[in-house]
């Protein structure tokens, strides 16, 4: 087997790496581990950036997501019990779309199925040689049969805990990361949401959360212990914590069944570079962010935005400066979005600090909701830097 662009995991930067890839005419294979019910029923992130959101629509994916997406124009910090609202429409033009990503997985899968391009599921033993040396291939189990497939090039987006990462050679990747002494417990539960958009709360007792997957799920946080044990919180608990959280001047949380819940751990990690000869990473391989602020999946798009244009530019015009440059292109990105949700997460949680640090925290709060240039910062990062 050979291609041009052998592709590993088919979550959302690989899928729509495979999408660009396609429009302008340059074949790809993806490689995926698991089945396509388990792709499309893993529940992730929810919020789409400005630019993300267009960039489903000029990739002829939109179609589903305008319909029962929800555009959203702000959302509101709440603390101190009382709501101070990011108006993203007033303060950059833009806003934000509420879609789920096992949605966006969806839509891209169909895509792809339908275009008759090599997507293969509950692929096992993925391994990547040769990337070094000018002869990349990908060795895979599939369907009980053991296969090579040779590539051009091999763009792992195999997520965090994919195989590319940790297959380039000793010593040329550096790590940079932070864990943080805290995790989200999140919930998906058959309520309408209690809000229009979403809310980002700091309370005495910790961060919380409430957003939505449509007008009758919702999907809520709340800051827990890093090593949090699940069975220590019986639905009824995290009700009332969620209640005592979210609470200001004519709030009502709504509740009802709890179909899902899950502990998230908050870590910022980045790989310098994010390439090796003929290998690049791609999304959460490369990089992951705490949640706050939303920016896992957008960051995992932009990655595959660079590298689609790289490969243009190295198929249509044997230009090879993308290639060349495509971590220093993406790693510049990354690290203002590294920034951005650093900041929030610093801002908005809870975690046992000095006197000094909570003084800073809550004056860090209070520029944002009386400063409009502070607002259009946080508004500006939000709705998403340039693709
Ligand atoms: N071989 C083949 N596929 C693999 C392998 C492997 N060895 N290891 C992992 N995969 C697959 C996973 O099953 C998954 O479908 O790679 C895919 C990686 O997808 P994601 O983890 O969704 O990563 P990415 O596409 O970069 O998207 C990042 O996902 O985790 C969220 O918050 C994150 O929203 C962000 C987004
Ligand atoms: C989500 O809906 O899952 C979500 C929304 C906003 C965030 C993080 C997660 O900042």
């Amino acid at each position: 087997m050979r291609t041009q662009v052998g592709i590993i995991g088919a979550g959302p930067s690989g899928l729509m790496l495979a999408q660009l890839l396609r429009q302008v005419g340059i074949e790809s294979v993806i490689i995926e581990q698991r089945s396509r019910p388990y792709i499309e029923n893993r529940i992730r992130a929810g919020v789409l950036e400005y630019e993300v959101a267009q960039l489903l629509r000029q990739s002829g994916v939109g179609a589903r997501m305008d319909k029962i997406g929800l555009p959203h124009g702000g959302t509101s910090l709440l603390f101190g019990g009382e709501m101070h609202r990011i108006d993203f429409r007033d303060l950059t033009g833009k806003e934000v779309m509420v879609y789920s990503q096992h949605e966006v997985v969806r839509d891209l899968v169909a895509a792809r199925v339908e275009s008759g391009a090599p997507l293969l599921f509950e692929c096992s033993d993925v391994a990547v040689e040769g990337f070094a040396s000018g002869d990349a291939k990908i060795h895979f189990v599939h369907d009980g049969r053991a296969e090579t497939l040779h590539c051009d090039f091999i763009a792992g987006c195999d997520g965090f805990h994919g195989v590319c990462r940790p297959s380039m050679p000793d010593g040329h990747l550096t790590f940079f990361d932070r864990v943080y002494p805290f995790s989200w417990l999140g919930i998906l539960a058959d309520a309408p949401p209690s809000a229009e958009e979403l809310i980002y709360a700091n309370h005495e007792n910790g961060f919380a959360l409430l957003s939505m997957r449509s007008p009758t799920v919702s999907r809520l946080y709340i800051q827990c212990d890093a090593d949090e044990d699940l069975a220590e919180w019986p639905d009824h608990r995290i009700w009332e914590e969620l209640d005592t959280r979210l609470q200001h001047p004519g709030f009502h949380l709504n509740t009802g069944k709890i179909t899902q819940k899950g502990i998230t751990p908050m870590r910022s990690f980045v790989t310098e570079p994010m390439q090796c000869g003929a290998l690049f990473l791609v999304g959460d391989a490369a990089h992951i962010v705490p949640p706050t602020g939303a920016k896992g999946l957008n960051s995992a798009m932009a990655d595959a935005v660079a590298l689609s244009r790289a490969l243009e530019l190295h198929y249509a015009h044997k230009n090879h400066d993308g290639l060349e440059n495509y971590s220093k292109h993406c790693l510049r990105r990354i690290w203002k979005v590294q920034r951005f949700s650093w900041w929030m997460t610093t801002m908005l949680h809870r975690s046992g600090e000095d006197g000094f640090s909570h003084r800073l925290q809550l004056a860090e709060l209070d520029y944002v909701a009386s400063s409009r240039t502070a607002r259009k910062s946080l508004a500006e990062n939000y709705v998403g830097l340039p693709l």
